[in-house]
């Protein structure tokens, strides 16, 4: 088969990856990729962005398969119109997408039926916003409607922050916000693979938000991950299963617009049970770094799956041992931070077993890789349990080196 993957950041290199180790994949084409992707697929300067770039680049090489890593695109519709040009893809059309593109589509979706989640309400004005916040001492989290590339939520301590985030999130995404119940827990990732009727679970992983260890500081894209979690053990994946993604599965169904691809619920524990913070339409990035070389299952297989309603006969094999992903982050992120610097040390970790180093924001320097985008590239180590796993990763990850690098001391601890 021939395969091609849409986009360029961790997660993909850890698709491609996994695509890549498939015996039945004879090819791997990347848009727009990266170095790391690149020693293992032909990568093509098209931005995951660009649909009728994509749609020109598919067309010129008929791949036997797509898969869709970002939600840019999933949101904007690439996979209706690779479906319709005839280009098998792997991830949702664009109005099941609605899940993770509208937070307040996902909202009233589980409103209606019964999904167990925070209290809310969504609001065009911020006048009323700001009334409702006032009137309820419960009403603290506020989130911009559509995408926003993990800026749009602010966790409020009180009225007046909340009321502010409302008039700033309004000001700057437009639309609509959501004003929500602050719940309290910890978090946990689990995403299933669905062909819009069964579903198969996957394996659950924690990612790190904040930049600095224990929790500390601003919000970012994802500083690590680890799978499986300890307190999130069978039974209460069991449960996520039947009280969150399997209705919610059912739900897009019966509303005509079925979700086929990765359905990824961000999910709190609270002391009443599981409750969905958020939908993604996708793998979670860095959670496909550290779930990824985890599933033994071929990926391939788990995409004709999931496209032909066969995902009741899925049974996936995983590998038992744990998986610790650490992420190397440039000076200054998620602030601005200087690019171009060169990475040393890659060599020497590839040589180490058990260990593989995903590409996120790199490039091709003049002698060897550098530094482009703020989470540069993580490193994931598998190990019989998550301390000996993150000892791996931290072990790989004092070989690498960019002037100004951090990361998270705390991953999978
Ligand atoms: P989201 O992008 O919706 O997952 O929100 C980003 C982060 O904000 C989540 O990972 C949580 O840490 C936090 N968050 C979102 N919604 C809530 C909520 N209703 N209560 C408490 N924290 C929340
Ligand atoms: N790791 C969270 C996300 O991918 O949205």
């Amino acid at each position: 088969m021939r395969v091609l993957v849409v986009g360029g950041g961790g997660r993909e290199h850890a698709l491609v990856w996994k695509l890549a180790c498939s015996e039945r994949v004879r090819e791997v084409h990347a848009c727009p990729g990266n170095p790391g992707i690149a020693q293992l697929a032909d990568c093509h300067p098209v931005s995951a962005q660009d649909l009728p770039g994509i749609l020109n680049l598919a067309e010129e090489l008929r791949p036997d398969l797509v898969v869709v890593g970002p939600e840019v695109p999933l949101v904007a519709g690439v996979v209706d119109r690779l479906e319709a040009a005839g280009i098998p893809a792997f991830g949702p059309s664009a109005a099941a997408a609605r899940l993770e593109g509208s937070k307040a589509f996902a909202r009233e979706l589980t409103q209606r039926h019964g999904i167990p989640g925070p209290r809310h309400c969504s609001f065009q004005g911020a006048a009323q916003a700001e009334e409702f916040i006032r009137a309820r001492a419960w009403a603290r989290v506020v989130k911009a409607d559509g995408l926003a590339a993990g800026k749009g939520v602010v966790v409020a301590e009180d009225a007046e922050e909340a009321c502010r985030a409302a008039r700033r999130l309004l000001e700057e995404h437009g639309g609509r916000v959501v004003v929500e119940e602050r719940l309290t827990g910890r978090e946990v990732s689990v995403l299933a693979f669905t062909d819009g009727h069964e579903v198969s679970v996957l394996e659950p992983a924690r990612d790190h938000k904040r930049v600095f260890d224990a929790d500390r500081g601003p919000n970012t894209g994802g500083m690590g991950a680890f799978s499986p979690v300890p307190d999130c053990p069978a039974a209460t994946v069991a449960r996520i299963e039947e009280e969150i993604l399997r209705p919610t599965v059912r739900a897009m169904e019966q509303e005509g617009c079925p979700f086929r691809g990765v359905l990824y619920a961000g999910i709190m524990l609270t002391e009443q049970g599981p409750r969905v913070l958020e939908f993604n339409a996708r793998f979670g990035d860095p959670e496909a770094q550290a779930l990824l070389p985890r599933l033994q299952t071929d990926l391939v297989e788990v995409a004709e799956a999931v496209r032909t309603g066969g995902v009741g006969r899925l049974r996936l094999a995983w590998d038992l041992r744990a998986a610790v992903t650490v992420v190397a982050a440039a000076a200054g992120y998620p602030g601005s931070y200087a690019q171009g610097l060169p990475i040393r040390g890659l060599e020497q970790v590839a040589q180490l077993p058990d260990v593989l180093v995903f590409h996120a924001g790199t490039a091709d320097g003049p002698a060897g890789p550098v530094t482009a985008g703020g989470r540069v590239l993580a490193v994931t180590a598998l190990a019989p349990d998550l301390a000996a796993a993150a000892a791996r990763a931290y072990v790989a990850l004092a070989h690498i080196e960019f002037p100004g690098m951090h990361y998270r001391h705390d991953i999978g601890n």
